[in-house]
């Protein structure tokens, strides 16, 4: 058999993913190498959400409603997948987290552009992220979401177009907040539109998907550290606490008003 014929390994270039788990423990601790690739699998799935992200907005900007659910059920079930993996990652105690902890130095997830990148793709923009994070590698495309529509924005941009009174936000730079105007729309919109209201709960299913992970992995940061700060430099979990916060919030306040 032909050894450099186009196959299995070189389509996915596992040369290149298989040869990236560089443990830094001296000598090495064996769950390092978990802890790398659990990290590892999750950039790729951040990777592939951005990607379902970037074919959303194109979706619900051309009112195809019903491929546009199609995709956020898809995202809802990769959301799903990888709260699961923290299940695999919490079988390792404190002690085995520690022995490896000190090599980390200031490395965390908290440097993670593609998870910067997928907060401000849905609405949560910080400029102070955006600026702490300058200078590190694909930066430009983390500014270019920054300056660019949300999701929550190509979602009202869709009700605009379907002949609601909603105007788009004035700054699509700001972080997504609850709007009472927009609130009394979607009170309209659900109980008149079938198509519409459908997408707006695969939004309410996505957002709750996104919270369910940052809860278990706060739970997981405080079993593993405790009340320690972390590597990067916050609070630990009392800074993770402080995220526990829906990023469409208009969608969750209309709840109390049926
Ligand atoms: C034992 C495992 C883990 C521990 C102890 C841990 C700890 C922490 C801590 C303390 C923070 C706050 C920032 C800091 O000061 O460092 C943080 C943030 C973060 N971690 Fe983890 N983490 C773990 C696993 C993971 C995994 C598997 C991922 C998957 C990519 C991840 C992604 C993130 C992200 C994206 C943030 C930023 C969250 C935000 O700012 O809202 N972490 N982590």
């Amino acid at each position: 058999m032909n050894q450099q014929a186009f196959n299995y390994g070189s389509y996915l270039q596992l040369d290149k993913i298989l040869d990236a788990q560089h443990p830094r423990s001296k000598p090495e601790e064996h769950d390092e190498h978990l802890f790398i690739v659990i990290h590892q699998v999750y950039e790729l799935w951040f990777k592939q959400l951005i990607h379902e992200l970037d074919h959303l907005h194109e979706l619900l900007n051309e009112g195809f409603t019903d491929r546009a659910g199609a995709v956020l059920n898809r995202m809802l079930k990769i959301m799903k997948t990888v709260v699961a993996q923290i299940d695999v990652l919490e079988t390792m105690t404190p002690l085995d987290f520690l022995s490896f902890r000190s090599f980390l130095e200031d490395a965390s997830g908290f440097q993670s552009l593609q998870f910067r990148e997928m907060e401000f793709a849905l609405g949560y923009k910080r400029r102070s992220t955006l600026d702490a994070l300058e200078g590190t590698p694909r930066w430009e495309s983390l500014k270019k979401r920054y300056d660019g529509p949300s999701l929550w924005d190509a979602f009202l941009k869709l009700l605009e177009g379907s002949g609601y009174q909603v105007g788009p936000r004035p700054d699509v730079t700001q972080p997504v907040t609850a709007d009472p105007a927009v609130q009394e729309v979607l009170l309209d919109m659900y109980r008149n539109n079938v198509k519409l209201r459908r997408v707006a709960e695969n939004l309410v299913d996505l957002d709750e998907g996104l919270q369910e992970w940052r809860y278990r992995h706060v739970k997981m940061v405080e079993r593993t550290i405790g009340r320690k700060p972390g590597t990067g430099g916050s609070q630990g979990v009392a800074y993770l606490q402080s995220t526990l916060n829906p990023f469409f919030p208009d969608l969750w306040e209309i709840r109390s008003r049926f």
